[in-house]
């Protein structure tokens, strides 16, 4: 039993940065103080809170006494220092110098960590102190300590996340309703749920900072930000996701970590064989199969796959952004620190030891629908069919669909192919591509997607 809140001294918690996660992380340590003085063994003392402009307008709910522009005059006087400024400085500096100075840091910071994370994680380690970043991937959801901890026995194979709220939205929007690209951003960001700037979250960025946190977790592997192959949603047009319901399908931007064992060249899983061993992180938007979990998830919400050896298959599913949802991660961190503080010991350090291979793009290897339009006439069907057996890619299946209101096609004398493969590395794919574009009853291809979660 932990010892009773007034055996301890106080522990002085710090807050950097005061927007809509800031402000809350501030009202509940405030509210449930008392509750969190019991489950840690000592007080939480909110002694300062770091802000670019103390005179800004705040919340009713934030004590204006707190609020400093001297941050780091309050990291010198904290046990437990909280960032949720975001950006890399000053926020990695005030983590640097808190660590230097013995305390205890929780970030919510996702980009600082997969751009600079083991400058932290080194730092926290010669120092013997404890850093927590639950917040930093899909918001409330607890996902950061399950693969670091309750998994550390286990063997991932797998990570698919829907690990960003505004482009999940979009796409969902364009599922239901039919609308396209453009005005589902519109949509979103009249919502709230894109920034008036959505480039990091439309092209990836932000999913890519997360995927590399997460396989780096999963894999015991450093994984960095630019390791991470990434596309975004900006090319799915509203046809893409029309046809994806047509076939069973809902187009996600997933965040994938895999690991990849290597394939000798004689083995029988066709044009897989040969493919190198190591990490694949990447970040795209795939056709997900309709009776997959994760083409369930709805909305802004967020949700992480894990495949484990053991384990089998897990889902951990809620909301990955928003003020409360994300400060709920970021109190459950101090809390865990705080308790270090109380009854001694400390949480995991950065763990590396497997230092697996980072593949490159073009080694994923995964399931392709490509859409093309052809010349319909006899024999065209068989050179398409051979491009793809001359670059090693098999073929699962092809239509030829007449669907209204979905296909564009009206020209006489021009069918829709739809063709998806077995699994196939990205190289071969892409050379296979390029080889049936080239070919002369080939009008264009419209479209090329990747098939995961099947
Ligand atoms: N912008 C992110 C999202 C939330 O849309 O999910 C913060 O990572």
């Amino acid at each position: 039993m932990p010892p009773a809140a007034e055996s301890h001294p106080p522990l002085r918690v710090a807050l950097l940065g005061c927007g809509v996660v800031g402000t809350q992380v501030a009202r509940l340590l405030t509210e449930q103080a008392d509750d969190l003085a019991s489950r840690v063994g000592a007080r939480l003392e909110l002694v300062g809170i770091a802000v670019r402009n103390a005179a800004a307008p705040r919340a009713s709910s934030v004590d204006r006494s707190l609020l400093t522009e001297d941050a780091e005059g309050l990291v010198a006087r904290a046990d437990i220092v909280v960032e949720v400024m975001g950006g890399t400085e000053p926020a990695r500096s005030l983590l640097l110098r808190a660590i230097d100075a013995g305390a205890a840091v929780v970030t919510a910071n996702k980009a600082l960590l997969a751009e600079d994370g083991p400058t932290l994680y080194k730092a926290a380690d010669a120092a013997g102190v404890d850093i927590y970043f639950e917040a930093a991937v899909a918001g409330a959801i607890p996902i950061v300590r399950p693969v670091r901890e309750s998994l550390a026995g286990d063997r991932v194979r797998r990570v698919l996340g829907i690990v960003n709220g505004t482009t999940n939205y979009v796409l969902d929007q364009m599922a239901t309703t039919g609308m396209d690209l453009e005005e589902a951003v519109k949509e979103a960001q009249d919502l709230g749920y894109a920034e008036a700037d959505p480039t990091a979250d439309v092209e990836g960025y932000d999913a890519a900072a997360k995927a590399a946190i997460l396989a780096s977790l999963a894999f015991h592997t450093r994984v960095s930000l630019d390791d991470v192959a990434r596309e975004g949603i900006m090319s799915v047009t509203a046809e893409d996701v029309a046809w994806a319901a047509q076939t069973g399908h809902v187009i996600k931007l997933l965040a994938i970590a895999e690991l990849r064992e290597g394939t000798s060249a004689g083995t029988s899983v066709g044009a897989a064989a040969g493919a190198p061993a190591g990490v694949s992180v990447r970040v795209h938007p795939a056709l997900v199969p309709t009776s997959h979990p994760l083409a369930n998830v709805r909305g802004s919400f967020n949700a992480v796959f894990v495949e484990a050896e053991s384990a089998g298959e897990l889902m951990f599913y809620g909301r990955g952004a928003g003020g409360a949802p994300t400060a709920s991660a970021v109190l459950g961190d101090v809390v865990s620190a705080a308790r270090h503080r109380v009854l001694g010991g400390k949480g995991p350090q950065e763990s590396t030891y497997a230092e697996l291979a980072i593949l490159p793009a073009s080694a994923a290897v995964t399931r392709y629908q490509v859409r093309l339009e052809v010349d319909d006439r006899p024999g065209v069907l068989a050179q398409v069919a051979h491009a793809l057996a001359e670059h090693g890619v098999s073929i699962e299946a092809v239509r030829q669909p007449t669907a209204p209101g979905v296909s564009d096609v009206a020209e006489p004398g021009v069918a829709e192919l739809l063709i998806t493969t077995h699994a196939a590395p990205e190289s071969a794919l892409s050379a296979t591509v390029a080889a049936v574009a080239g070919l002369e009853p080939v009008r264009t291809i419209t479209s090329v997607l990747r098939v995961e979660g099947a």
